[in-house]
């Protein structure tokens, strides 16, 4: 079987049910289930025994030295993390303690385990670690997007805190020879999206007639990927990556977070107008995000090269299919909205001009 951790929370859990979709290897899923973790993204494996779910942090070295020593995985998927760089900006210490602390408490509990298999086992074993682009840092407008190469220049607190974590896998592949993969990953979205991140932030406020609040002018640039292919990645990484090496991942799919914004409308106005004008009418610009990263934008020719990977969904088709997937499933954003929802947007878009 495989461990996964995280496996609750928005990549989690498409990852998961994406596994078992195409594999009948078994997944041990080990989550916290803090405010992004959410069982009802799991619902569909109810009583699906090769769904093993344990509610525990990866900083607990007895739990995760526990379910090591029983299940005996031949992989750890490390998806765990303090993921939204406004909270990182507002709390950074929830970030230290999960991504990086918990980072190196669960390299630590892995390498004991690992280091104890006899060598067949100890051979094949996997640990990877899913971490994003942002610790490269902000991209010029005509800069070339990243490569591995490119150095990591962290800015956000989130960012730092990722990069943390990378360099400390990096060092015990280095130090002890731990098996490690590490993919760097472009913007996501799809299904089962927090809607505290841009795209489904925008869906459920178009919906429910609220504004849409872009940052500073909308013109930073991301590139977006569906989070399908994003799973498909990490999947391939696992099976054919050389340990010790990383893998950027994106959609080839730069756009302007004001465009974004405004297709979100014109596919809502599209699938269900709305009685009082086009939703575009709602976007009003706020004040921009301490330390805003201007552009990212993902160089992912190595993992096509070498292990044969590209995205498959476009960004007209994959947005078409997640701003259906939020209409359909409304009662999943209604439960999301709890009480700590509704505080964190108060704080964070109250006060903003
Ligand atoms: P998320 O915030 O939606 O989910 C994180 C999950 O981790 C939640 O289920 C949460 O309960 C769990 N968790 C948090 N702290 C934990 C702990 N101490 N122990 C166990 N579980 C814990 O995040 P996401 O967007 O799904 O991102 C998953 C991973 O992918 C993260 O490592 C993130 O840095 C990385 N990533 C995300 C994106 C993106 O666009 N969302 C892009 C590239 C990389
Ligand atoms: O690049 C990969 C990263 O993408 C991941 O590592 C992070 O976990 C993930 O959260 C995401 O980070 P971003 O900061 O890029 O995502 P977010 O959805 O928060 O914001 C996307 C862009 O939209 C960013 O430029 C900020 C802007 N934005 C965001 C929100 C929430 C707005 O303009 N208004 C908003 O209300």
């Amino acid at each position: 079987m495989i461990l996964v951790t995280g496996g609750a929370g928005f990549i989690g859990s498409n990852f998961v049910l994406d596994w078992l979709a195409c594999s009948d290897e078994p997944v041990l899923n080990l989550d916290a289930l803090t405010y992004a973790g959410n069982l009802r993204n799991l619902a569909s494996l109810d009583g699906n025994p090769k769904h093993l779910f344990v509610h525990g942090d990866i900083g607990d070295r007895t739990v995760v030295a526990e379910l090591l020593a029983r299940h005996r995985p031949r992989a750890v998927l490390n998806f765990a993390a303090e993921s939204h760089v406004d909270r990182s900006i507002s709390g950074p210490e929830a970030f230290l303690r999960t991504n990086v602390m918990g980072t190196l408490n669960l390299l630590e509990s892995v390498r004991q385990h690992w280091s104890a298999l006899p060598e067949a086992e100890r051979a094949a074993f996997r640990f990877l670690q899913v971490s994003t682009d942002e610790v490269y840092g902000s991209l010029a407008p005509d800069a070339p997007a990243f490569t591995e190469l490119h150095r990591y220049e962290p800015n956000s607190p989130y960012a730092a805190s990722k990069a943390s974590a990378d360099h400390l896998v990096r060092a015990w592949h280095h130090t002890y020879r731990l098996p490690v993969l590490t993919t760097n990953c472009s913007n996501n979205y799809g299904p089962f999206h927090f809607p505290e991140k841009l795209i489904p932030l925008m869906i459920v406020n178009a919906l429910a007639g609220k504004p849409l609040p872009v940052y500073g002018d909308g013109m930073q640039v991301r590139d977006w990927l569906y989070v399908g292919d994003h799973c498909r990645a990490i999947r391939t990484v696992l099976e054919r990556g050389v340990p010790g090496e990383h893998y950027n991942v994106g959609g080839w799919n730069e756009q302007a977070n004001i465009d974004i914004v405004r297709q979100v409308c014109a596919l809502l106005d599209e699938m269900q107008p709305d009685p009082a004008g086009p939703r575009s009418r709602l976007i009003t610009h706020v004040t921009d995000r301490p330390g805003h990263d201007r552009r990212y934008a993902i160089d992912a020719r190595r993992i096509e090269r070498e292990l044969g990977w590209r995205p498959q969904e476009t960004f007209a088709s994959g947005l078409r299919r997640t701003v259906r997937w939020y209409l359909d499933h409304a009662d999943w954003v209604r439960d999301v909205q709890s009480g700590a929802y509704r505080e964190w947007v108060a704080q964070q878009y109250g006060a903003r001009a």
